[in-house]
């Protein structure tokens, strides 16, 4: 895809470096030879990135291959095995990394990171850098890995090649005009203008289904794996047939949800003006409902809407909100609340459709975990869903995607998806290797996976899983499966954490803690530890398990402990898939 990308007017260049940049981008983006350039020596270029669930990653690949058309020598790094010691004889260095945890760097990024913010790091004097910082304006620490990256290596004397850019969610815009802007700036302007390896476009646009082409999945089951209670959660069997899409497990699944129609309604059946059509990004143009029902954000409320959504709406509520500018408040507004709520409590004067829509954002795919091996289910995908309802200020809400998953999509309505690569969560190379897999709640998604794939194969290594969930009765998700993996001897442990069957809390850590002494010997004998599931509070429990468990049973310091696990991902033996 090309777009029309223009120097942004705040960038370091004066007018005469602007205009030949917007010349040359125009030129190199349509595909034409820009002028000065030719056969100049080619550019080192080193493309580092820290990703943690593949995004990162794939743009850092797709660089790689766009510089590899141009008159560069262009090397691609993951931040995990980077050898850090060649920091100080890179020439141009181009980063993409985005944010996990609580602004936290990816798992991969980790410990460059620290090493970079110590003392220990060197002057970067002859390093010329730029960073692409890939994050989410909904987590408080928007882009903090790239923002400090960015920062220290100024810090560290190292000169800016193009301000850096950040990516709130959807990366395609933004990194096309920071990887145009840098290649561009990178490309060494000569005399001659007749090098053909010069010209550098943009990869035209994948052919087959894709993020941008998703493909339309026939649903073959749709089922939940809860008894009666408080939980719901989907196992949800897509057709791949007829699509060309390949995963690996330990991908995942992009889905472009539909929003649900009677909101949709009742929001346009509240709006001041008469419901004409909209035009779209792509110059399509489609009615008001169509465009709200699948193109844009309902389920979400931000700072920024609330901002541009004030400025239209005579509430005094609103207005005192916006002037205060105080997150928390802002925070505690939002929570719970959708677009319809602003509609109905705090009409706004709109003048047509269009204005509306411009205040909101684009309607995102959200990810799941893969939870089928295609060996095990050839031309088939299933996810493992936990369907999200809630009910906040009177009325019943639901998560978008999980709820159109679980109720809406249908023979005559099929989920649009996409194959979203995770290299950073594979199972290991060697099939004699052992793995400990902790997995509660839809955390089992990739395990599930991962069993069936093992048992495929035929792998030798032994694998031991920790589930855990609220009830063993009624939350015991695949139930039947895991008993027989277990029977057969696919599965070597199975440790379960009915975290409500007794009065005691029980959780996969206190498992992990009880079992201490046997998870340090599979860790000694080379197993690789893969966690999957809540983010917030599961994970960096487990974490604290796994760091108790190598200074009691691994005899270690705190110090050494740290280290480690720093180790253990280093060697991509600790892997982390969480959300
Ligand atoms: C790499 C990755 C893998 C993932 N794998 C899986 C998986 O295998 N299975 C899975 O189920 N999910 C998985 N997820 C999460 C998934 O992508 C979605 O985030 C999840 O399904 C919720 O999306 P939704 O559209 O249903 O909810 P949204 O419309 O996005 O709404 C969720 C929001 O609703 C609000 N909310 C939720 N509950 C309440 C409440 N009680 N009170 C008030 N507000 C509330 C919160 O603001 C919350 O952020 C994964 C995510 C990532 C990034
Ligand atoms: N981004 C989103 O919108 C979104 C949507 C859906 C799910 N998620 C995330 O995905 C996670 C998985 O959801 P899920 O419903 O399948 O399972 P879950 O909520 O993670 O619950 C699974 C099990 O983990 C237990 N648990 C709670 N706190 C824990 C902790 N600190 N350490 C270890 N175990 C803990 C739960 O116990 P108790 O409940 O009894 O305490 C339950 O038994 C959610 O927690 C949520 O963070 C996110
Ligand atoms: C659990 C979780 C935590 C996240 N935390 C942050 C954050 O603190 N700040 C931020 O800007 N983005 C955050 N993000 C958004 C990611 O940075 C963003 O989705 C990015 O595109 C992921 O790239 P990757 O696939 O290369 O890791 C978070 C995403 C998840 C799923």
């Amino acid at each position: 895809m090309v777009f029309p990308i223009q120097i942004p007017d705040d960038a370091p260049f004066n007018a005469e470096q602007r205009a030949w940049l917007n010349d040359f981008l125009t030129k190199a983006l349509s595909g034409a030879k820009p002028d000065n350039i030719a056969a100049a020596p080619a550019v080192p270029v080193t493309v580092l990135y820290g990703s943690q669930t593949g995004t990162a990653e794939g743009l850092a690949k797709k660089l790689t291959k766009t510089l590899k058309k141009g008159n560069f020598i262009p090397e691609l790094r993951d931040m995990a095995s980077y050898d850090r010691a060649a920091l100080a004889d890179e020439k141009n260095l181009l980063i993409i990394t985005s944010t996990y945890g609580d602004g936290e760097p990816p798992d991969s990024a980790m410990e460059l990171h620290a090493w970079l913010m110590s003392d220990a790091a060197p002057r970067l004097e002859q390093l010329s850098y730029s960073v692409l910082a890939l994050g989410d304006t909904s987590y408080p620490d928007f882009c903090k890995c790239g923002i400090e990256f960015d920062t220290r290596l100024a810090e560290l004397g190292a000169t800016k090649l193009y301000q850096r850019v950040d990516v709130d969610v959807d990366p395609d815009a933004p990194y096309a005009e920071w990887s145009s802007a840098v290649i561009a700036l990178l490309a060494p302007p000569a005399d001659s203008a007749s090098h053909e390896s010069a010209t550098v476009a943009e990869d035209a646009e994948e052919a087959g289904f894709s993020k941008s082409n998703p493909f339309p999945a026939p649903v073959l089951e749709n089922r939940n794996l809860n008894g009666p209670g408080a939980k719901e959660t989907h196992q949800i069997a897509l057709s791949l047939v007829g699509s060309d899409l390949a995963y690996e497990v330990g991908d995942a699944l992009g889905v472009y949800p539909l929003n649900p129609a009677d909101v949709v309604d009742e929001i346009i059946a509240n709006l001041p003006f008469k419901p004409s059509a909209v035009m779209l990004g792509s110059g399509e143009e489609v009615s008001l409902r169509q465009a709200l029902i699948q193109h844009y954000d309902i389920g979400s409320l931000n700072k920024s809407i609330l901002q541009k959504w004030q400025a239209k709406s005579g509430s005094p509520f609103l207005r005192s909100l916006v002037l205060a500018d105080d997150k928390k408040a802002y925070d505690d507004f939002c929570w719970g609340r959708d677009l319809i709520d602003l509609v109905i409590d705090h009409p706004a004067d709109f003048t047509d459709a269009e204005e509306f829509v411009s205040i909101l954002k684009k309607l995102q795919p959200r990810l799941y975990s893969i939870a089928s091996s295609p060996l095990a289910h050839p031309g088939e995908v299933h996810l493992c869903v936990g369907i999200v309802r809630y009910t906040t200020f009177g009325r019943d809400r639901g998560g978008i995607c999980s709820t159109f998953l679980a109720d809406r999509v249908g023979p005559e309505i099929q989920p649009r998806v996409f194959v979203h690569q995770n290299n950073a969560f594979r199972l290991p190379a060697e099939k004699k290797t052992d793995v400990i897999m902790v997995g509660p709640g839809t955390g089992i998604a990739p395990f599930r996976a991962f069993l069936e794939e093992r048992k495929a194969t035929a792998a030798a290594g032994r694998n031991w899983l920790f589930f855990g969930n609220p009830h063993s009765a009624t939350d015991f998700l695949y139930q039947d499966e895991l008993s027989g993996y277990f029977s057969e001897g696919v599965l070597t442990k199975l440790d379960l954490a009915w975290s409500r069957d007794q009065k005691e809390k029980i959780y996969v850590q206190n498992l992990m803690l009880h079992r201490g002494a046997e998870l340090w010997d599979w860790l000694q004998n080379g197993a690789a530890f893969y966690v999957c599931g809540d983010a917030s509070r599961m994970a960096k429990d487990v974490d604290q398990a796994l760091l108790s468990i190598a200074e009691t049973h691994g005899k270690l310091s705190a110090e050494q402990a740290a280290a480690y696990i720093a180790q253990l991902k280093k060697e991509k033996r600790y892997l982390r898939d969480v959300y």
